[in-house]
């Protein structure tokens, strides 16, 4: 039977500034390791991301840099492409919403929606801003929190509790352009009566089941997630504008909207679609098959996001793509908790943070160090922290000191003794058939838990190979066997070189960089899941290359100057918004 198609995305980031590494460890690392596995198993795979360049968040950052919002998403686009790029983060397309081809798509998917009544024109007084004549929704108005008294939530959503808001809903509002207190003034925008999908969404979210059939297996959803959607509809969900009035995005495909764009909520998750168009166009590939229902064969559509984006991604972009009726809804939300950093939150304005393409300028050999610990501390299912010490800890301790040192044991000890060729075992003892059976079950798990997006123990499961390796040798210890027992090193040495290979095999998703290493060092290709079935990856007689030192060990300086940078930063201020 063929292997379901899967369509994963990453949330677009907005161009309006660099990755953290926050952004990193929950939402492209974690969806990046998903999908090389996936590719390993011969799934189809479209994994999908673009930087989102419409909405406040963009024009406010222009304003601030005194340039134009084009300038500010060319420079971010670049910026942020490139240091997934060096990352190693296997996107099949980065694309972005100012695209012709995402105007267009989302253009038609808005006018698709309004020819069938989907959305209803409401008239309302909204604040506006004398001074710079504009009406402020969103990040243009802020205000004191009705829910936690945060003195500084915006018009759309409270940063600090989370609350979903709207501008109305803020005391004390002041335009976030002139700082002054707004006026009232009417405007019409088209909304989307989100109230009138509680229902169906319900049910979709909480047992998988839409129109009577089953599309997915709630199990598999994160508990978080279906909290907050089922928090949310049980407390009630109002109609949403799909529009606004700016001159800044993608505009509204009808007759006198003069001035008004697509709402950046509803275009963005738009654009997921516009970048498969256009991987397809350049691969030769049909888009429909990644995100129309009703194509043969099973396919499933997933999106990685940071739990801030749980409302768009499980409840408003399906609503848009149900009444759209040509699409799939999503198959699994995995949603991210947040990163923090030594003891207290990233955050822009006060620099506190480290920044991904900083990171790979000083350190462009320890790729798969960082992927390392931020896959092992990854926000899953509550916020965790990163700090340099533990970065130096997991990376001295675990990859230097059981992972290459188990495989550098074992290829040196093949050189010493069999000049790179892989030695003919013998006789298995007792312990060696333990051995072979204990790594059987492992792919298994790693599967298993890779499937219900467990990746942090699903890069545990791959240590556990190097766990099993280096305690095997250890206790062969063939270096004394050598001279009294050469029969038996054989033996062992072969078997040391199988975990070697299952281990390279096992790595491929998380640490890819080191994998192909690996490959090339035991001058044999292991990409294939499959290969797991295969008892003997190196026979004997076959000729493998010299070792190398695959993890350096983190210095004490490092640590220390990256702590000194960040307090540096912290004193300082810089000059990024919020
Ligand atoms: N730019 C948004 C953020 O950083 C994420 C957009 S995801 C998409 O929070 F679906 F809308 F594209
Ligand atoms: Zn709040």
């Amino acid at each position: 039977m063929k292997k379901a198609t899967y369509t994963v995305t990453a949330a677009l980031p907005y161009a309006n500034g660099p990755l953290h590494l926050g952004h990193v460890a929950g939402v492209y690392l974690p969806a990046d390791i998903f999908v090389r596995f996936l590719r390993m198993n011969a799934h189809d795979v479209a994994f999908i991301c673009g930087s989102d360049e419409h909405g406040a968040a963009i024009t406010l950052r222009a304003k601030k840099e005194g340039v134009s919002p084009q300038e500010i998403v060319d420079k971010y686009n670049h910026l942020i492409k490139n240091a997934f790029e060096q990352f190693n983060i296997s996107f099949d397309i980065f694309h972005r919403t100012s695209d012709q081809l995402h105007h267009e798509t989302s253009a038609d998917f808005f006018k698709k929606l309004h020819d069938q009544g989907k959305f209803t024109k409401q008239t309302s007084d909204q604040y506006y801003d004398e001074e710079f004549q504009q009406f402020l929704a969103d990040r243009y108005i802020a205000g004191e929190c009705p829910k936690c008294a945060n003195p500084n939530a915006y018009g759309d959503q409270c940063e600090k509790c989370g609350s979903d808001l709207s501008p109305t809903d803020l005391k004390n509002p002041k335009s976030t352009l002139s700082g002054k207190s707004p006026v009232l003034k009417s405007t019409s925008h088209w909304y989307l009566p989100m109230d009138q999908h509680e229902v169906w969404l319900k049910e979709w979210i909480q047992n998988g089941v839409l129109d009577g059939v089953q599309q997915h297996d709630p199990k598999t959803w994160r508990n978080q997630v279906i909290g907050q959607c089922m928090s949310w509809i049980n407390g009630g969900l109002k109609p949403r504008a799909m529009t606004r009035d700016l001159d800044w995005g993608v505009k509204v495909p009808l007759p006198n909207a003069e001035g008004k764009v697509l709402y950046v909520w509803l275009d963005a998750p738009i654009g997921y679609i516009s970048a498969t168009k256009q991987w397809a166009l350049d691969n030769g590939k049909d888009w429909k098959d990644y995100w129309c229902k009703d194509q043969a064969g099973d396919r499933k559509l997933v999106h990685f996001i940071g739990k801030d984006n749980i409302v768009f991604h499980a409840i408003i972009f399906p609503i848009l793509l149900k009444d759209h009726g040509d699409f799939i809804l999503p198959d699994n939300v995995p949603a991210y908790e947040f990163l923090n950093l030594e003891g207290d939150k990233f955050s822009t304005s006060r620099n506190w943070a480290v920044w991904l393409h900083e990171y790979l300028a000083s350190y462009p050999e320890k790729v798969d160090e960082l992927k390392y610990v931020l896959s092992a501390i990854a926000p899953e299912s509550k916020d965790s922290e990163f700090t340099w010490k533990e970065y130096q800890t997991r990376v001295n301790s675990e990859l230097a000191d059981i992972y290459g040192n188990f495989v550098n044991r074992t290829l040196v000890l093949t050189q010493k003794y069999y000049e790179g060729i892989v030695p003919k075992p013998l006789n298995f003892e007792e312990v060696d058939l333990q051995v072979l059976e204990e790594l059987k079950e492992i792919p298994n798990r790693i599967s298993k838990l890779i499937y219900a997006y467990k990746l942090r123990d699903a890069q545990a499961e791959m240590m556990q190979i190097a766990r099993i390796g280096n305690k095997y040798l250890a206790d062969q210890e063939p270096w004394k066997l050598i001279k009294t027992n050469p029969e038996r090193v054989q033996t062992i040495m072969y078997i040391a070189l199988q975990i070697t290979a299952k281990l390279t095999l096992a790595s491929s998703p998380f640490l890819p960089d080191t994998s192909i290493k690996l490959q090339n060092i035991l001058n044999k290709k292991l990409g294939d899941w499959s290969d797991f079935l295969n008892d003997e990856l190196l026979s004997p007689g076959h000729l493998i290359g010299e070792p190398m030192i695959l993890f350096p060990k983190i210095e004490d300086s490092l640590v220390n100057s990256e702590l000194e940078r960040l307090k540096n930063n912290d004193d300082v201020k810089s000059n990024f918004p919020q």
